[in-house]
């Protein structure tokens, strides 16, 4: 009768110990963190964590250590190597000082949690990735319509350049004649710039160039075959494109952005009253939509339209340009 109530009693437990068991498995699963990643950043709106271009997205997952199936692990291991289970409880065990044995539960195996498509970002990508992301990321420029200047400008500018450059330009926003060729800084500020980067001893194809605002700002709108009808973007041009910016950054993963003009400083760097509070100093650049899996250094200087007007700023502009040149082993070329 005895020996009965306890092997009832073993049945029961038993029962328990498998129910608690898949329980625990079945409740860690739901759990992202189950999943061995978790999401490092929010996005910028309220949009959903999904990633919205695939691979080529920069929201970051990092490895999490998975601690509820961990300690289950810890509990599991600390178990005798036997098939059975030697339980000694309660009264049972006054009357029989004979340990009772039951059999030992079998570990429940759970269905495997798939992690999350992990993207990729700059740092693992290759070439191919990134040339694809970029390319893919351009097509969702080219059809934006986040705001106004959306609908009317005539062609989006991206942005262009070596996807594994380790030098990046930002400018403020394409002008009349990016607006035309889809490109940016080819006008005569484009000229200048070119200048500078050789003079930093590289070409315009082994650096990435790119702008805040990714459609022409323009004084304007009606008429956009006007000449002298540039503007800066303004604050709800630049939220509304920064993330475009971003995933950029976070895909190519230049060591040094350099922010052309008191724009892209302030929407880059910090809002500071001027540019001249900025320039000539590295930064580590924190973005608000991205986490950056090492750090990427912001320098200021003056955008090259700015040196058109003021020629005598040009000297400055050449020592910030320096800094950067000393920071990445640059040799300026041999005349
Ligand atoms: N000015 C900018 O800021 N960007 C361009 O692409 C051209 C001019």
């Amino acid at each position: 009768m005895a020996d009965k109530s306890v092997r009832a009693l073993a049945a029961e437990l038993k029962n328990f110990l498998s129910a608690h068991e898949e329980e625990d498995f079945v409740s860690a699963a739901a759990q992202p963190a189950a999943a061995g990643f978790s999401r490092v950043t929010g996005q910028e709106d309220n949009t959903p964590a999904q990633p919205q271009m695939g691979p080529a997205s920069p929201v970051l997952y990092q490895q999490v250590s998975p601690s509820r199936p961990a300690q289950h692990a810890a509990a599991v291991s600390k178990q005798p190597p036997q098939d059975t289970l030697t339980v000694v409880f309660g009264q049972a065990a006054q009357q029989h000082p004979q340990p009772v044995t039951v059999e030992k539960p079998q570990p429940v195996v759970s269905a495997p949690v798939c992690p999350p498509d992990q993207p990729p970002v700059g740092g693992t990508m290759t070439t191919e990735e990134k040339t694809a992301a970029l390319a893919e990321l351009a097509a969702t420029i080219k059809n934006c319509s986040r705001c106004p200047l959306g609908d009317t400008r005539l062609n989006a500018v991206p942005g262009e350049g070596n996807v594994n450059a380790r030098l990046m330009f930002v400018g403020e926003g394409p002008g009349y004649d990016e607006d035309r060729q889809g490109r940016p800084f080819v006008g005569r500020a484009g000229q200048l710039l070119d200048k500078m980067i050789a003079a930093m001893g590289l070409k315009r194809e082994e650096v990435f160039i790119a702008n805040i605002a990714k459609c022409h700002p323009m004084v304007d709108p009606q008429h956009p075959e006007k000449h002298g009808n540039d503007r800066a973007p303004n604050a709800q041009e630049i939220a509304c494109c920064r993330k475009y910016l971003e995933k950029q950054i976070s895909i190519i993963l230049p060591e040094v952005v350099v922010a052309l003009g008191g724009v892209s400083a302030k929407a880059l760097i910090a809002d500071a009253k001027s540019l001249g509070a900025l320039r000539g100093k590295f930064y580590t650049l924190s973005l608000d939509n991205v986490s950056l899996p090492r750090p990427v250094k912001i320098l200021a200087t003056f955008h090259p339209a700015a040196l058109l007007r003021n020629p005598g700023w040009k000297k400055d502009a050449w020592a910030d340009l320096q800094m950067v040149m000393a920071h990445m082993g640059l040799k300026a070329p041999s005349k």
